[in-house]
Formats: C-alpha cells, structure tokens, sequence
C-alpha cells in the first residue's frame, strides 16, 4: 500500500497562495511568487499528461523525476478544482483526481470522467483514491485538504517546496488545526535554486 503525502509550495510565512486567488488569479496576490521554481531553471520537466512543461533547476528536476511517477491519485478540494478550471479536464499528473465538495458539479460527473466527487468526508476520500491509486501513492493538495488529513491521522508524509517569500496574507497551510502536537520526523532536505525542498515523514 503506498503513502499518503503532500507536496505543495509554501512561503516561509505558511502560505500556499496569496489574498484573492480565482480562477483569473490561481495563486493570489503575490502567488506568483511559488512557482517561480518552476520556470526559472534550465532543465526540462515534462509533465506526464504532455500537456505542460516546467524549466526547473538540476536539482529539483532530479526530485521531481522520482517523486511524480510514485503517485497514483490526487485528492484536492473543490476550490483547487475551480480556480484550476479543472485542469481543462485532465490533471498535469495525469491521476484521477478525487474531489471534496457539497455539490457536485454535473457537467464533469460523466462515465468518461477522470475526476470522482465525494461529499461524505475527508476518510471516504482517501480511500477511495488509495483504492484508485493501488500500490502507488496518493497525494493531498490544497489547506483545506491537508488540514483534514492531518485532524484524520490520514498524512504520512509531508513535502514543502519552500520558497524564500513572505507573502503576509492569504490562504495559510497549516490554519485551522485545532490538533494536540504531531511530531515530525525530518527526512530530506534539498538545497535548490529559488526552493528548498523538505520532506517530514509524520511521527505515528
Ligand atoms: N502552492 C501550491 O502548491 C498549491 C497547490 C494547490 C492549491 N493551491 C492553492 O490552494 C488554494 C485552495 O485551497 P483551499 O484550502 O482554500 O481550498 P480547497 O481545499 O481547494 O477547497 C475547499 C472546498 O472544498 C470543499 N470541501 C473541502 N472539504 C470538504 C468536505 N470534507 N466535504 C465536502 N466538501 C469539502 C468545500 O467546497 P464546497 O462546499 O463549495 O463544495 C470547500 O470550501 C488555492 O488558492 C489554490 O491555488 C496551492
């Protein structure tokens, strides 16, 4: 059975987008400021769906390369989704893609969709993509997702593309947890131009 992980960019303050992020503005006010890492390098990485193409540093090119074909599903948040517009109905990862949400949007509810909708809870998500993904991974996108997760005991690992920004407001990672401690274990640390990549594995 694979893991349960994360792995997004966040500023050093915690914050995975700015104020005022939508579908016109992805990553908020500032957000811009996240990705950078993925454009600014000068090495090729191809997205498995074909359909996006990120120029990144040596090093991060080398992660990216192991971590990518070790996930099997995503689930993310109907937020994500929408400011995604749905990743124009195929996810750069090119998984299945669980999606939390009230109210399931009918027009990409369809036999040939990849995306499955799921409104009874952050467990029946999870597991759902786990059935998805097999002996692959499944990965966790999105606050509101990961905040779940992590309330859930569902997280076992935690990957944090940092980026040397303060971005001051927006949408917090690690908000909203109300939990007793959760001990970390550090497991990895990548020095990169623009990012440094950490990964934690979640004491249990
Ligand atoms: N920096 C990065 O690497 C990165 C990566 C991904 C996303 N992001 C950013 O993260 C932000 C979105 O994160 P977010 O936490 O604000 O929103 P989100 O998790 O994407 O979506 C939250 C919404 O999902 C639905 N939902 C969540 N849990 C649910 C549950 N248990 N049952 C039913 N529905 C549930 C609800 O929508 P409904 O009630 O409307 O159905 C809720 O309002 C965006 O700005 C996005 O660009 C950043």
């Amino acid at each position: 059975m694979g893991k349960v992980m994360v792995g997004l960019a966040m500023s050093l303050d915690g914050f995975i987008a700015g104020p005022n992020d939508g579908p016109e503005n992805p990553l908020g006010d500032g957000g811009e400021h996240l990705f950078k890492w993925y454009s600014s390098g000068d090495v090729d990485f191809t997205w498995p769906s074909g359909t996006m193409m990120s120029k990144v540093s040596a090093e991060s090119a080398a992660l990216l390369r192991e971590m990518v074909p070790t996930i099997g599903s995503l689930v993310t948040g109907r937020r994500t989704f929408d400011i995604a517009r749905a990743w124009g109905g195929r996810h750069p990862l090119d998984v299945p893609v669980v999606v939390l949400t009230h109210t399931i949007p009918q027009e990409w509810a369809g036999k040939e969709s990849v995306f499955t909708f799921v409104s009874d809870g952050i467990e029946s998500a999870v597991a759902r993509a786990k059935t998805i993904a097999g002996h692959k991974n499944v990965a966790v996108s999105a606050a509101s997702i990961v905040q779940q997760c992590l309330r859930a005991g569902l997280l076992d690992e935690i990957h944090i593309n940092l980026v040397p920004v303060l971005l001051g407001r927006g949408v917090r990672l690690f908000d909203h947890l109300g939990i007793e401690p959760i001990e970390l274990e550090r497991t990895r640390v990548i020095e990169a131009p623009g990012v440094t990549h950490l990964t934690f594995r979640v004491v249990k």
